[in-house]
């Protein structure tokens, strides 16, 4: 690996030898964001453990401290972040001096607008370039619905100003997408709105919030597709463990799936099942993938995702309900897509158009560089396989300040035939900043 910091590019070079070995991977980026947000939102003094120290996490806690919470959380040995949040509690949070910077965190600026509407506080929430174009009316339209004021009146993206009411109303709502932060926005005000406040999703999607606020003390009720919180209540301070983030374990197995020899084992690692899609997709494209339950922190349970080389990769389609589970890793499961013989097709992925980037567009255009054929009909991803697969000399990605497609496009380079170069590598930091080092170390 070796950066031009004149062109702001990394050069990712083939890595020297198969994966081989266990490692484990940062705690996981949704469950910290929880974390962090639902201890300082509680009575008393949280302990938390294993919480992932990234941008986007910093970027919780920078928000929650500028509202009034205390955080000490520290490095420990192993790179996490450790210590106690003491929340706000009944006193709520306090009215901040400026704006609130949620930099390129989606889930700091959706959760916090469902954390302050039952407040009485007038907060602006701003982000950058990327943030500030993400459709935020999926939020303020429930709980405008509950009461909430947001300004400029009909304004979709940040900055935006919450106006809070501590008279919300609970409602039974029925969103348009599987959005675990639109779930958990409504969900956070609905604590302190008089009666049951409901949230009937299309698909399921990630279920932390509902398996998290019962430890805080909420009265939560979780199923398929409905979840629910009765309030007012309060939340009263507990310990959190952060389990590793599947996530970011996918970039571990999926670079094992494609590059022979491999055999990797990811430890300590979330197995909750709306995260775990990836491996029911490998599984599906013929991978050698297996988990292994070893433990639960809370009601999260972790545990070993074990991924060995198979030659005879197949292509799959992962159908649209599905898709919520993968949201995260639809790009780098194209990539083993793109290794596999015959065609894949993640079936209704038009949510991959609002994420940091459109990484729909950006997905059909990296394998386009890769000499491999992708393509979008209507909103389902069709991907080409290539058994064999060679990298073509001089290939250049873009991760657009994406996180999850730098880590993808340095996969082609680490899993590939010849170096390529990924501009912005750098928004690795984002979610898993020690990405190059842990997969370097697994190939040595
Ligand atoms: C997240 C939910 C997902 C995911 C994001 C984190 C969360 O977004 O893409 O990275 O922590 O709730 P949506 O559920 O809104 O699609």
């Amino acid at each position: 690996m070796s950066t031009d910091q004149m062109q702001g590019a990394t050069v990712v070079a083939p890595l020297p030898a198969p994966l081989r070995g266990s490692t484990s991977v940062p705690g996981d980026k949704s469950i910290s964001h929880r974390a962090v947000l639902f201890a300082a939102m509680a009575e008393g003094t949280s302990r938390l453990s294993g919480v992932l120290d990234s941008e986007d996490v910093r970027s919780s806690i920078g928000a929650v401290r500028a509202l009034g919470a205390e955080v000490s959380l520290e490095k420990a040995a192993d790179g996490s972040l450790c210590g106690g949040v003491t929340g706000w509690g009944a006193r709520g949070p306090r009215q901040p001096d400026g704006p609130i910077d949620c930099g390129n965190s989606g889930t700091t600026a959706r959760l916090l607008m469902g954390v302050l509407a039952p407040w009485d506080v007038r907060v602006e929430l701003t982000g950058d370039e990327s943030l500030v174009k993400r459709p935020m009316r999926r939020i303020t339209a429930p709980l405008m619905k509950m009461g909430a004021r947001f300004l400029p009146e009909g304004r979709e993206t940040l900055p935006i100003t919450v106006c809070g009411s501590r008279r919300l109303r609970a409602i039974s709502y029925d969103a348009p997408m599987a959005s675990a932060q639109l779930k958990t926005a409504v969900l956070l005000a609905g604590v302190f709105a008089e009666g049951t406040t409901v949230l009937n999703e299309p698909a399921p999607s990630r279920n932390h919030t509902e398996l998290m606020l019962p430890e805080f003390g909420v009265d939560t009720t979780a199923a398929d597709r409905t979840a629910s919180v009765t309030g007012p209540a309060r939340l009263e301070a507990c310990e959190v463990q952060v389990p590793g983030d599947p996530s970011s374990a996918a970039f571990i197995a999926c670079a094992a799936a494609i590059r022979p020899g491999s055999s990797v084992q990811v430890e300590n690692v979330s197995l909750n099942t709306a995260r775990i899609g990836f491996v029911r997709t490998l599984e599906r494209m013929g991978a050698d993938v297996s988990v292994r339950h070893t433990g639960s922190a809370g009601k999260e349970p972790y545990g070993v995702i074990s991924v060995s080389h198979t030659p005879n990769l197949r292509g799959c389609e992962v159908p649209a309900e599905k898709i919520a589970t993968i949201v995260d890793e639809v790009p780098v499961l194209a990539l083993v897509a793109a290794h596999a013989r015959g065609v894949t097709v993640f079936r209704e992925v038009s949510e991959l158009r609002v994420k940091e980037t459109d990484r729909l567009a950006a997905v059909i255009e990296g394998l386009g560089e890769l000499g491999v054929d992708a393509w979008a009909d209507g909103n389902d991803l069709f991907v080409e396989g290539q058994p064999g697969l060679r990298t073509p000399a001089g290939v250049s990605f873009d991760s657009k300040g994406d996180h999850r497609l730098a880590m993808t496009w340095a996969l082609a380079g680490l899993c590939g035939t010849a170096p390529v170069e990924v501009k912005n590598f750098d928004s690795v930091k984002i979610s898993y900043p020690q990405f190059l080092s842990d997969i370097e170390r697994l190939a040595r």
